[in-house]
């Protein structure tokens, strides 16, 4: 049959956000991994849904590795920027990154889908997704499509919603 259309998704967030747990999630069964550990520097994970085939730039949110994300902003033609939706003294922090992002040379021309997670809904002091938008000011994003989802990556809930939205982008 067709060869299907390679995507390459750049994965971005303040650490602890859930990011590998949420690309965990999106890979077939038997090859997820069992325990997640914190990233040291990036991973590059490989999936396929029906139509697309998704090669993920899982990035370190750590602080002494946020310098790398730049470097993958050219080649990429998505972005999933996930926040931990209970990290509220962070979340000035999500978006002074986010701005970064956003104004960056490699990104701020270019019209890519960004899809952002407001993960780990469940935590009971969690800020909706309504919240996050107003704290990140996602609305004042005007020349590229964006979505939000809640998620919760543990039970893999939100999670297809968001893919859904961003294979639409794609295909
Ligand atoms: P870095 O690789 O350090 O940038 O972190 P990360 O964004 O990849 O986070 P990771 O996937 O390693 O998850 C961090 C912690 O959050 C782990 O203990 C996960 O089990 C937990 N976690 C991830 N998603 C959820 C969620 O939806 N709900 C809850 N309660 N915990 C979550
Ligand atoms: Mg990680």
């Amino acid at each position: 049959g067709l060869r299907k259309k390679e995507v390459n998704v750049l994965c971005l967030g303040l650490d602890n956000s859930g990011k590998t747990t949420i690309i965990n999630q999106l890979k077939p069964a038997n090859t997820q991994a069992q325990d997640i550990v914190p990233t040291i520097g990036f991973n590059i994970e490989k999936f396929k849904t029906s139509s697309l085939s998704f090669t993920v730039f899982d990035m370190s949110g750590q602080g002494k590795y946020r310098s790398l994300w730049e470097h993958y902003y050219k080649d990429s033609h998505a972005i999933i920027f996930v926040i931990d939706s209970g990290d509220k003294l962070r979340m000035v922090v999500a978006k002074e990154e986010l701005d970064t992002l956003l104004k960056h040379e490699d990104i701020c021309n270019k019209k890519i889908p960004v899809l952002f997670f407001a993960n780990k809904m469940d935590l009971q002091d969690a800020m909706s997704s309504n919240k996050i938008t107003q704290a990140l000011s996602l609305e004042s994003i005007q020349d590229k499509p964006w979505h939000i989802c809640a998620s919760n990556a543990i039970k893999g809930e939100g999670l297809q919603e968001g893919l859904d939205w961003l294979q639409g982008k794609h295909t």
